[in-house]
């Protein structure tokens, strides 16, 4: 639309509203339509009501937090997965046993989490998957190998393609999910 049929379609929109609320009682005056909707109905009026609204799956999902944020439980140095790292990764210590409420806690974390990629009982068949690279089967041979430091590791840093999850699965919750998945690759023997 050109300028001139803006400002006269504008205009008449102007008009018309007057018309009908200058023969409007009390009643009519509140069922009118607000001269905020009757502006915007004007592309040309509408930026400020049609604002661009934040969009949080755009870029990446899960978004991680912005780089220098504090955990308010504190913070962990990191300890990625790299081949130098991977001594210490290999010697951390599960500190949460195995307990009935441990594994019904990772269960939780697993079903929230994981289980959209790694599939309900972790064969790597969850519903993303026709989209998304499969992701491998938590119960075999290779995932079984790991030490519980190592999937802590990869829970908590994410490795090759598998997004981390250290910001959202936090402390003993990492552990508790560690326990789960001993779980489903012993349900699997
Ligand atoms: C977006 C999909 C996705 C989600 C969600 C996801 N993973 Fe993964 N996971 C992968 C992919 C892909 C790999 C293979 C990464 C690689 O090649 O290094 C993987 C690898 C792994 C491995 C190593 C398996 C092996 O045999 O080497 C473990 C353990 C694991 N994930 C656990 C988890 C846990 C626990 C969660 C929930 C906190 C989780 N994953 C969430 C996609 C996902």
């Amino acid at each position: 639309m050109k300028a001139n049929g803006l400002l006269r379609s504008f205009g008449l929109l102007i008009a018309a509203g007057a018309v009908t609320l200058s023969a409007c009682s009390r009643e009519q005056w509140h069922r009118a339509p607000s001269p905020d909707d009757v502006i915007a109905a004007v592309p040309w009026f509408a930026v400020m009501k049609r604002s661009i609204a934040v969009a949080p799956y755009r870029n990446v999902a899960p978004r991680p937090p912005v780089p220098g944020t504090v955990p308010v439980d504190g913070s962990e140095p990191p300890l990625p997965i790299t081949r130098d790292n991977l001594p210490r990764i290999d010697r951390l210590v599960n500190p949460v046993q195995r307990t009935s409420e441990s594994i019904e806690r990772g269960r939780d974390r697993y079903q929230i989490y994981c289980q959209v990629c790694h599939g309900p009982e972790g064969h790597g068949d969850g519903p993303v998957v026709p989209k998304f690279f499969p992701p491998p089967d938590l119960t075999a041979q290779q995932a079984r190998s790991y030490t519980d430091g190592y999937i802590y590791t990869i829970i908590r840093h994410g490795r090759g393609i598998m997004p981390a999850y250290g910001d959202k699965i936090r402390g003993e919750d990492r552990w508790h999910l560690v326990n789960y998945i001993r779980v489903l690759q012993g349900a699997s023997r």
